[in-house]
């Protein structure tokens, strides 16, 4: 069995799925979409292994932001970002170093 599978990531964002689910989307052009989705598609990403940059939903990472989505970005671990519903999705990706 393969113990190892490339993905050629970059980096990985790790976002949490609960304080998604809690605004019910708050992101993308029409504010319905979660911030992984919209981030994803607003940085036209493949999909899974076959992107450049990996962004993923996780559990509750235990912050528990309110009216917003708590962000860590595996490059830069030591701080943790809050990202406002509706945040600028440029800005967030910039925050994030994923511009292209
Ligand atoms: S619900 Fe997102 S950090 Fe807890």
């Amino acid at each position: 069995m393969k113990t190892q599978v490339r993905a050629n990531w970059s980096n990985a964002v790790l976002v949490c799925a609960k304080c998604s689910k809690k605004l019910d989307g708050g992101f993308g052009p029409k504010g319905k979409a979660p911030l992984a989705k919209a981030l994803r598609k607003h940085l036209k990403l493949k999909k899974g292994r076959k992107a450049d940059e990996g962004i993923v939903e996780v559990k509750c990472l235990g912050v528990c932001p309110r009216g917003a989505v708590t962000v860590v970005n595996g490059a830069a671990s030591r701080e943790w970002l809050l990202v406002p519903e509706g945040a600028d999705l440029d800005e967030v990706a910039g925050e994030l170093g994923l511009t292209r």
